[in-house]
């Protein structure tokens, strides 16, 4: 079964319909375009756990963020530009456990602007975060959580090689409703890419 392919940061390349993508490790100065991409991507979908009804960070705190995922080891940010533009068209986010017990375990995030779905940057960027993790040496878990009707970002999970683990029912609270999470994660060796394999 084909799952995660190596992908080594900076990366340029075109996406899928022959357009200019670089992927690389997101800077400081990068804050307010993220914030721009939150936003966006918080409005443009019901499956982040960030709704438009809470606040977004400041730049400065997102600045601030940046900056944190940079120095703690096992933990990324990365995003997809157009190169040679400003905004930011995906983000995915690395956060490794902070306890000696947990340090192994890093927790993923990741959203594409709308208009730029479909044309495998979402596969991209999940390449480049498995890729960093493998290679720190230290995160050797990777979980997540998705609403459990986001169909094609769990298709996406499953082809690179995460498994069902559970659902949080109803943790999700949509107005005047529930919606159930599904926890899904996976162990890095037993899914990395044989050199020369898949990459
Ligand atoms: C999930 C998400 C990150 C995928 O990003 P993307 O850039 O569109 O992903 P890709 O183009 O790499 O596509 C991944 C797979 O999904 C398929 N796909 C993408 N958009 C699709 C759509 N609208 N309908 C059906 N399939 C779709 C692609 O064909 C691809 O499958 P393939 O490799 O077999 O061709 C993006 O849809 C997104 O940000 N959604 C909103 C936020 C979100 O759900 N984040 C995840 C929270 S856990």
């Amino acid at each position: 079964m084909q799952r995660w392919r190596t992908l080594e940061l900076p990366w340029r390349g075109v996406d899928r319909l022959g357009e200019a993508l670089e992927l690389r490790m997101s800077e400081p100065r990068d804050a307010v375009a993220w914030v721009e991409h939150l936003q966006r991507i918080t409005t443009e979908t019901p499956w982040m756990l960030q709704s438009d009804e809470d606040p977004l960070p400041t730049a400065g705190e997102q600045r601030g963020l940046i900056e944190e995922y940079g120095i703690r080891a096992g933990s990324v940010a990365i995003c997809a530009v157009r190169p040679g533009e400003k905004g930011i068209l995906g983000t995915i986010t690395l956060a490794s456990g902070r306890s000696r017990r947990t340090e192994h375990v890093a927790e993923l995030s990741m959203g594409v602007a709308k208009h730029a779905w479909g044309r495998g940057i979402g596969r991209l960027l999940m390449d480049a975060a498995l890729t960093h993790a493998l290679a720190s040496r230290i995160v050797k878990r990777v979980s997540l959580s998705v609403f459990h009707d986001n169909e094609v970002a769990r298709r996406l999970y499953e082809r690179v090689g995460f498994a069902t683990e559970g659902v949080l029912r109803r943790y999700v609270r949509m107005g005047t409703h529930h919606e159930d999470l599904v926890v899904m994660g996976i162990w890095l060796e037993d899914e990395a890419p044989t050199a020369g394999g898949l990459a």
